[in-house]
């Protein structure tokens, strides 16, 4: 995919003025106390939305929400986020209380050419997460034309991501085409040398992501308190710190593999240790082999940023997935905001394509304010993590397979 247009998108979608296009979003928007707390997903969304209203579509838009498990789950309906939707696009948008059946249809038959119109949450029907074939041709009997935005629920193969393309010629819309492109520039075909921040708590939930990246980057870094696991492994003692006594040999796997590659592994030579995760507790910059028995490592210190940081001048392209630190703790979160600044600084110079992604990288860019001078943030966790595993994402391969025939409902 890449570049090299494997899909077909909006552009390939001249005309279609009057025309009825399901738009699978994924307004699987993250909420605080029932509020919405992030809109960035329907910021993302907007101009795929926009560019149809304007083309004179019907836009019908379907999306999940949350985890209702097959049942109407009245917390979980979409109708709010609905309205956040229209005071994004700053247009009406209307909204239909089932995705399918008489609701549905009723509110589909009501729309004027450029309307905008929301479907309820796609997850109220056990079919969905079944990738249920009835589901997806009820979904499809509503529209012309399926165009899919939501690369972060690419990983799932249901009804409204997957299915829903066997009875519908399909699209990408804009988001789906930028971040399949900005992922290809990364991963697929890359400027090299290309290097990798992956932190995060355990390796165990990032083996197959870790063994795809030391095949596929010239320079590992490895941070987060995964890092300790990888120093444990190789005899440094890491006092209280978070890590996996039972991946030692993994870890060693891991390093060798890399070796064989040719991919270099980056580890803290210096870390920030405390007696306790909290804000601003007393904080000692130590050595790596000088953690003392009864501290933990929190971050790492300022001669790896500093090695981190010269290491990032030598790449082309880099990939971030995880921060370096507990960033959600000052001042814990003092290397993470200090690479990310490096990486946005050489990134604004023209000097590095950065690509990052995952839930807590996106949080962690932010806090260092640097969201915006990365080359492209991916707004998917789930996704973003099987992409950077290798792995084939049922929903880009429905999208990619051009030769498909579309079965008449
Ligand atoms: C996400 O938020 O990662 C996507 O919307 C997918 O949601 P899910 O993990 O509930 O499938
Ligand atoms: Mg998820």
């Amino acid at each position: 995919m890449g570049d090299q247009k494997a899909f077909k998108t909006l552009d390939d979608l001249v005309d279609c003025k009057g025309k009825k296009i399901l738009l699978r979003g994924d307004l699987n928007v993250p909420t605080h106390d029932g509020k919405i707390s992030d809109t960035t997903r329907l910021e993302r969304l907007a101009p795929t939305i926009q560019e149809l209203v304007k083309k004179g579509a019907k836009v019908i838009v379907c999306s999940h929400f949350a985890r209702p498990k097959g049942k109407v789950v009245p917390e979980m309906s979409l109708r709010p986020v609905g309205e956040a939707l229209a005071s994004v696009l700053k247009l009406p948008v209307a909204f239909a209380d089932n995705c399918i059946g008489p609701d549905a249809q009723k509110a589909v038959d009501a729309m004027k050419d450029g309307d905008v119109l929301l479907l309820e949450n796609t997850r109220f029907h056990a079919g969905e997460e079944k990738n249920d074939p009835t589901l997806s041709q009820d979904l499809a009997s509503l529209a012309d034309i399926y165009v899919d935005d939501a690369f972060s629920a690419a990983h799932r193969a249901h009804a409204s991501t997957e299915g829903v393309t066997r009875y519908l010629p399909s699209f990408a819309g804009r988001l789906m085409e930028n971040e399949l492109n900005a992922l290809g520039r990364a991963l697929e075909n890359p400027k090299r040398p290309v290097g990798a921040i992956v932190g995060g708590s355990k390796i165990s939930t990032k083996l197959d992501l870790l063994s795809n990246m030391i095949a596929k980057v010239d320079v590992l870094v490895i941070g987060g308190a995964m890092a300790n696991t990888f120093l444990a492994a190789q005899g440094v003692k890491v006092g209280k710190s978070l890590q996996e006594a039972e991946m030692h040999d993994t870890a060693r796997e891991i390093m060798a593999k890399a070796k064989e590659k040719g991919c270099k592994i980056l580890l803290p030579v210096d870390v920030v240790v405390a007696a306790e995760l909290k804000n601003d507790p007393a904080t000692k910059i130590v050595d790596v082999n000088a953690v003392p028995d009864d501290q933990m490592i929190l971050d790492v210190g300022p001669k790896t940023v500093e090695v981190l940081n010269k290491a990032l001048t030598e790449l082309k392209t880099l990939v971030w997935n995880g921060p370096l630190g507990a960033f959600e703790f000052t001042p814990f979160d003092k290397a993470t905001n200090a690479v990310a600044q490096e990486a946005a600084k050489l990134t604004k110079a023209g000097k590095l394509e950065s690509v990052a992604g995952g839930g807590d990288t996106v949080s962690a860019l932010k806090h260092a304010g640097v969201i915006h001078d990365m080359s492209y943030v991916s707004t998917a966790g789930g996704a973003f993590l099987e992409w950077l595993e290798g792995k084939a994402l049922p929903g880009i391969i429905a999208l990619t397979t051009l030769a498909r025939e579309t079965i008449p409902l």
